[in-house]
């Protein structure tokens, strides 16, 4: 089955269960900056499951696009990706563990036709927080698995919760026996030898954790589930790697024939990192030294390496993106109305990275030289942080090309010289922020001021896809910049332009408030840091029409802040685009 079926089936099944079937929310979390990227299906849905309303009602399910990069070291082997889908379904404050896991056994058993030996399901131990989870492994025994295919385990193996804080609970999860034989006496769902795969995750969500590691219970109980849609696909299909389905074959083969030297590892890595790259830029992101823009960075820089070591035409980047929407549009049509986008973005990044990369590997060759004539076998956290600062090496990078040697790096050395070069340019920043506010003065103000207002009236005329990527405000002008994939046409300029002018001529009132960062996410403000906010946050909002969390200064009133008019519309780089305008006091 292929895995496009294979959601389709999922949706279908829970859409005849009375679920609504909602969007996939974007990789790059709205709203959200205290995490780097969409790491699960139940990440967006975090206040519903606290107790708000979901416009849906109480039964979701979705497929979501996530990434996770704790084991990006790992890419390569026969099974870890960074980006993947997880198909989902939500209780929120509805079903509970008796429909939950009979609903799980029949999509297993009857839509997937997963025969029941192959099944295998593990259950909460109990502990001091919470007891031991006899009533999911009665259900389950009700529904037809025999009770030796159960296990119990304690909190590492059957407890979910995203992070240090949140919401949790017990889970049960299901496991897929692949026939392979056991590898000893002992070999069971929780052993890591390969023949017992996770497929499913049924998280029972009725507490909360607090900072201070205590438990309480939530206003309600939840079920959050994730089913991996890739290990799901490889092995309905009797396959042994994910790039042994659909989702790889042809970008596999692409690359095989492209090779001069053979190497399936680093086939995987190219493969699986082009994906994610591609998945983060059509969501928005875009490559730089910080956050999400880094991982970004290294995916790309990492992929390029192989590339390289495997002696493929750095010139072939195009057509392997090509060949990568053509199969995954289908499942992912965004891919295909940004695939320029794409491009430009990577081709961006591999033409910044080829220019050290020769030198970079020159260099790093007389550094190990170095290292191994003086009887290390680790190369100094220095130098591979001159690797990432002057040559652009990603640490993973300079790992590698030090494991082909026989060698290790000083990972911890580096992460020390990192940081202090990340505080370093953080001070900076904050001088300059400073800097910028002791600056304010009435004009700097209303420029602020309308610059909410141009990124809520680009938001209505080009849609929801425009987030801001920068902002700069000097006395006689603001310049913005936001992401949007092509020219902006005169016609939406003007239409932005006078839908700006309306909200200063409406007068509106600009009212500040402050409130922690959970409530102005949850009352829909928009969030522009990538920087965690401290507790509370100052929430600015502009009549009916724009809502964002900011530190402000604003007009309290938009009547006098002038006539909004666009000079000019530029590039600003790949997919991102610039707007300089002016308040004319007449
Ligand atoms: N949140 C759980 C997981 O990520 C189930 O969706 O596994």
């Amino acid at each position: 089955m292929k895995a496009i079926e294979i959601r389709n089936k999922y949706l279908n099944f829970f859409e005849k269960h009375g679920h609504k079937v909602v969007p996939s929310a974007p990789l790059i979390p709205e709203n959200d900056p205290s995490v780097l990227f969409t790491t699960a299906g139940m990440q967006p849905l975090v206040p519903y499951l606290l107790g708000e309303k979901h416009p849906q009602g109480t039964r979701i399910t979705d497929y979501q696009k996530c990434l996770r990069t704790v084991d990006i070291d790992e890419v390569g082997d026969n099974r870890h990706l960074t980006y993947f889908e997880m198909l989902g379904n939500w209780s929120l404050g509805d079903y509970f563990k008796d429909e939950s896991i009979k609903m799980s056994f029949e999509f297993l058993t009857k839509e997937l036709g997963i025969p029941v030996e192959k099944l295998y399901v593990t259950c909460f131990k109990g502990d001091e927080d919470c007891a031991r989870d006899e009533e999911s492994a009665k259900i389950w025994k009700e529904a037809g698995l025999p009770e030796n295919h159960i296990y119990y385990y304690g909190k590492e193996d059957n407890w979910w919760i995203a992070g240090e804080e949140g919401p949790c609970g017990p889970d049960t999860e299901m496991f897929y026996d692949t026939g392979k034989p056991a590898c000893s006496e002992n070999c069971q769902p929780s052993c890591d030898c390969g023949k017992y795969v996770e497929i499913w995750n049924n998280v029972f969500m009725e507490f909360y954790k607090q900072k201070d590691g205590t438990y309480t219970k939530l206003k309600q109980r939840n079920v959050d589930t994730g089913l991996g849609l890739e290990r799901m696909a490889m092995l309905l299909q009797g396959k042994k790697t994910p790039y042994d389905t659909e989702l790889f074959v042809p970008i596999m083969n692409k690359l095989e024939e492209l090779e001069k030297i053979d190497d399936i590892q680093s086939r995987r890595v190219i493969a699986e990192h082009l994906r994610s790259s591609m998945m983060i830029i059509s969501d928005g992101g875009r490559p730089s030294n910080i956050d999400r823009g880094y991982i970004l960075r290294r995916l790309i820089r990492r992929m390029i390496r192989h590339m390289n070591k495997l002696e493929i035409d750095l010139g072939e980047i195009s057509t392997l993106i090509d060949i990568n929407v053509e199969n995954l549009k289908e499942m992912y049509p965004d891919l295909e109305k940004n695939k320029e986008t794409i491009k430009h973005v990577i081709i961006e990044e591999k033409d910044k990275f080829v220019k050290t990369l020769v030198k970079g590997e020159r260099e790093f060759d007389k550094e190990m030289k170095k290292a191994k004539e003086q009887g290390k076998t680790e190369i100094d956290g220095k130098v591979v942080f001159k690797l990432y600062d002057t040559y652009g090496f990603p640490p993973e990078v300079t790992s590698e090309l030090a494991n082909e040697n026989e060698m290790k790096i000083d990972l911890k050395g580096f992460e020390k010289l990192f940081k202090e070069h990340q505080e370093k340019s953080r001070m900076g920043a904050i001088q300059k922020f400073k800097g910028g506010l002791a600056d304010q003065n009435e004009k700097t103000i209303a420029y602020h001021t309308a610059t909410h207002l141009l990124h809520k009236a680009l938001k209505i005329v080009l849609g929801e896809h425009v987030k801001q990527s920068g902002s700069n405000i000097t006395e006689e002008r603001l310049r913005f910049d936001f992401t949007h994939p092509q020219k902006v046409t005169k016609e939406e300029l003007q239409k932005v332009e006078d839908l700006v002018n309306e909200q200063i001529n409406k007068d509106l009132k600009v009212k500040c408030e402050e409130m922690s960062y959970e409530d102005a996410k949850n009352s829909g403000a928009i969030g522009l840091f990538t920087d965690k906010y401290g507790d509370k946050v100052k929430v600015y909002t502009i009549g009916d029409f724009s809502k964002e969390i900011c530190g402000g200064p604003h007009v309290t009133h938009t009547g006098d802040m002038g006539r909004f008019k666009i000079k000019k519309e530029e590039s600003s780089s790949s997919g991102v685009r610039r707007i300089k305008a002016v308040l004319i006091k007449e």
